[in-house]
């Protein structure tokens, strides 16, 4: 077997050159009134590969709301909070459902099937409600750390926006709550929630937060190992399985990496010893992930044959 060398310039010209034909179709997010004011037409696009060689297109430095790409941190950092019952307080198989779906939480007793769809991030934000002493704080410590930037905050008029307009996530908690699943007091559990999903960053901070997800579990700015080699890989297994909602099949079908999108238009995706890359394309498919940055990536995954698979 021979290891490809991969011409990351080259690839990154090519994407500039075809950018302007690819088509941009898709909504902005309006179901939080405050994303709905994004300017449509955005693109940015950030890789850092294992040698830590970066390289950008784009408003690759511009912030946007990573939305539910923020559940991958706050399960990185509940599992190690309660690594022994975490597995029993939610699943990790695909839903097949959208991402705000209430209807398997009855019949599987209040036990989300996976962390990244709303109803296990919701049970996650209790994890780390219970664990933390100061949960919002340490969230953002914990992020800021990892991307090695001081400058990541809450977007408090996108978690108010949200916050205004929540009925679809009460309802999940709710139920949740009615089943035992919850244990804290559920106003504060989705005020966690809401801050989380309003984290705003970068492409290039994304990039090199996710880094670790790419280098086993260690963050390569200081050598940390922020979880187990172990853990990193059941991490990336189920952004798998579950990181595209009710598209993960054709996400894994298309681009064939572990991924997780937010209703910002962000896309995150790695490739364990190779890379790290984000993107970021306000427009959503009908599934709510961002349809240009799915374009793009399986173009460069498809052009460069880097996919897991
Ligand atoms: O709970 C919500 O509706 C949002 N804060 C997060 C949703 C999201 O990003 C779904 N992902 N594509």
């Amino acid at each position: 077997m021979v290891e490809k060398s991969i011409n990351y310039p080259g690839i990154f010209d090519e994407i500039a050159a075809k950018l302007p034909g690819i088509a941009n179709h898709g909504q902005v997010a309006s179901y939080i009134p405050e994303l709905a004011n994004v300017d449509p037409d955005k693109f940015g696009m950030h890789l850092i590969n294992y040698q830590g060689e970066h390289f950008s297109l784009g408003a690759s430095d511009e912030k946007f709301s990573i939305q539910s790409i923020a559940k991958v941190l706050a399960l990185t950092l509940a599992y190690s909070a309660e690594e022994e019952t975490l597995w029993q307080r939610v699943g990790v198989e695909p839903s097949g459902n959208p991402f705000n779906s209430l209807v398997q939480l009855e019949y599987e007793q209040g036990i989300p099937r996976n962390p990244f769809i709303n109803a296990g991030a919701l049970l996650v934000s209790d994890i780390l409600v219970s664990h933390l002493k100061a949960p919002k704080e340490d969230l953002l410590a914990f992020t800021r750390k990892l991307c090695g930037r001081e400058d990541i905050h809450f977007n408090a008029k996108v978690a108010e926006s949200e916050k205004r307009t929540s009925y679809n996530n009460a309802a999940l908690i709710n139920l949740m709550k009615s089943y035992g699943n919850i244990k804290n007091d559920i106003d504060v559990v989705l005020d966690f929630y809401f801050n989380l999903c309003s984290i705003e960053m970068t492409c290039r901070e994304l990039a090199q937060s996710f880094a670790f997800l790419a280098n086993y579990g260690v963050n390569p700015l200081n050598n940390e190992q922020v979880v187990s080699a172990s853990k990193a890989k059941r991490i990336n297994a189920i952004m798998q399985l579950c990181g595209f909602y009710d598209e993960a099949g054709e996400f894994s079908f298309k681009v064939g990496l572990p991924g997780k999108s937010g209703v910002g238009g962000g896309v995150i995706a790695v490739y364990p010893g190779k890379f790290s890359i984000a993107l970021w394309s306000p427009k959503l498919n009908s599934k709510g992930n961002s349809y240009k940055a799915i374009e793009v990536l399986e173009f460069l995954t498809t052009k460069t044959q880097l996919s897991i698979f």
